[in-house]
Parts: structure tokens; sequence; C-alpha cells
């Protein structure tokens, strides 16, 4: 098995203008899709916290909820059995994605159960890969970083987010490490760069709930490590029941316990970030 995944970042610069702008350069925020078809590995739990992470480095952050679970809108302490509109009516209705940002931590575009319907919705509509890009257009200057939660699937909502992200981060738990998961997800974005959007890449692979002193975690790491290389973030995060206790909160365990090892372990996650794409 030869993944092959590569880490080509398009030059990132701001213009002071936007008729200035070199051809192939690539102005605005960075967006980055958290992904992994597989459930349960803490994609929610790394959107939230890197996000509140990346606010505390002084950067503008919005958080679109993109998975009909909403459990990144419940993380911020917003009902989605409450909300009168969410992310189903800004990509199937055209709704302004700013009427559906409530203000938390960071900004969050929230979601409902209603998304459930939105791939069927999409799917006869002409441009359906593309309806998320559109909607962030209007509000993407206002952000330096734009973090998308993705559902546990490689569906219609998944693709929408990789046609707009500059990269993705894939959360992984290394006690069910798949490899195989991981190479289906690289074509996935091998497409989307042929047809879509041919800036998308993995900006890292992050190995997340690890318990390092088990021998199976270890050699899951090694793996990893053999098949991903440089991919792989140094920053691994470690199992915490704080990180799990915190969106009962409503916030990020920056908020619920800013000097614990699960907040600084999202700050290092956060550098590593600034580090690879600025
Ligand atoms: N480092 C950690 N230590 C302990 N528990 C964690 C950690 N990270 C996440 N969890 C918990 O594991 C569960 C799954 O995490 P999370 O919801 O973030 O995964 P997910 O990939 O978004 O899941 P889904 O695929 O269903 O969207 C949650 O209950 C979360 O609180
Ligand atoms: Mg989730």
């Amino acid at each position: 098995m030869t993944p092959t995944a590569t880490a080509s970042a398009m030059p990132y610069q701001t213009a002071p203008m936007r008729l200035s702008v070199a051809p192939g350069a690539q102005p605005g925020p960075r967006i980055i899709s958290m992904a992994n078809q597989k459930g349960g590995v803490a994609k929610t739990t790394s959107t939230v916290n890197l996000a509140a992470a990346l606010k505390e480095r002084g950067k503008r952050v919005l958080v679109v909820d993109l998975d009909p679970q909403s459990n990144l809108t419940m993380s911020f302490g917003i009902d989605p059995e409450h909300l009168e509109q969410s992310m189903y009516d800004v990509l199937v209705h055209r709704l302004p994605i700013s009427d559906v940002i409530h203000h938390r931590e960071v900004d969050v575009a929230a979601s409902s159960i209603d998304l459930a319907g939105a791939e069927l919705a999409l799917s006869a509509q002409i441009g359906r890969e593309r309806a998320l890009d559109k909607a962030l257009a209007p509000v993407r200057d206002q952000y330096d970083f734009i973090l998308i939660d993705t559902p546990p699937s490689l569906g219609l909502l998944t693709i929408n987010a990789f046609t707009t992200s500059t990269g993705v981060i894939v959360p992984v738990q290394l006690e069910y490490l798949s490899l195989r998961g991981l190479v289906q997800l690289e074509s996935t974005l091998q497409m989307i760069r042929e047809h879509l959007n041919p800036a998308v890449h993995i900006e890292g692979i992050l190995p997340t709930m690890v318990e390092a002193r088990t021998i199976h975690g270890r050699e899951a790491l090694d793996l990893l490590q053999a098949n991903f290389h440089d991919l792989v973030f140094e920053t691994r995060i470690k199992k915490s029941v704080k990180l799990a206790e915190a969106p009962v909160q409503g916030g990020s365990v920056l908020s619920y316990q800013p000097d614990g090892a699960g907040a600084n372990a999202y700050r290092a996650l956060a550098e590593e970030v600034l580090s690879r794409v600025e």
C-alpha cells in the first residue's frame, strides 16, 4: 500500500487590492476541513478546540457545522432544536450564511438535524458540490481561519467541504487505525483536485485519544508514520476526560480547563498549523 498524500501548500498571501492578486495566489482565509469517514475519531472535538486555540492566538475564526448530528453546534452551547434557520437553509435555499452565524467563543455557523436532507435536496441541483463554497464567499474575508466539521462519511456534504477547503486535517484514533480508510480519503481528495479544487491537500494527520503506554498504540503510530511521514502532526492528543466534559459546559477545553493537558495539546496543534500554513 503506497498512499500518495503530499502536502504541497499553495502560496498564501493577502493582497491589498483584489485586482492586484497574482494568478495562482490564494488570498483570503485558510479553510480547513476536519474529516475522516470513520465515526468517533474526534473530528468535532478537534474542530472546537483547534478553533479556540487559533482564536487565543488572535486569529479571526469561523467554524461551520456540516454534520447533521450537530455536535459542533451543541458543543458551543447552541440548541439545534431551537434553531429557526441552519446550514440546511444556507446550502439548499441559499440563505445568507451570516443569518446562521452565532457569536460564541468563536463564530459558529450552526446546523440541525434538517441537514440530513441536504444531500438529497442538493443532488438534483447544478453546482451541487459548490454550494458551501458559494455560501462562504460573502463572509470569507472576515476570517483568518474557517474550520469545517464534517460528518463521518465521504458524501456530498463532505465533498462540499473539500471543494471549498485549502487543506484537510484528518484526526485518527490509533487504537482503531484504518489505513485503508485513509487511502480511500486521499483518493477522494485526488478526485476533488482533478474536478473541483486543485489546491486541496491533506494538511496533516492528527493522532487523537492516544494512550501512549500501550504497545498497540506505538505500533499503530509507527505504521502511520511509515506511510504518511511528515504529514503526521508532532502533536498527539492524549485521552482526557476533560475533553469530553468541556462541550457539556458549552465551550472548548481552553475555557473549561485552561491550564490542563488537553488545552495545551490543542495549543500545540494550533502552533503546528500556523507554522505549516503561514
Ligand atoms: N482526547 C480525548 N479524550 C477522551 N475523550 C475524547 C477525546 N477526544 C474526543 N473524545 C470523546 O470521544 C467522543 C467522539 O469524539 P467526537 O465527537 O469529537 O468524534 P467525531 O469524529 O466528531 O465523531 P462523529 O464521527 O460521530 O462526528 C466524544 O464523546 C468526545 O467527547
Ligand atoms: Mg463529529
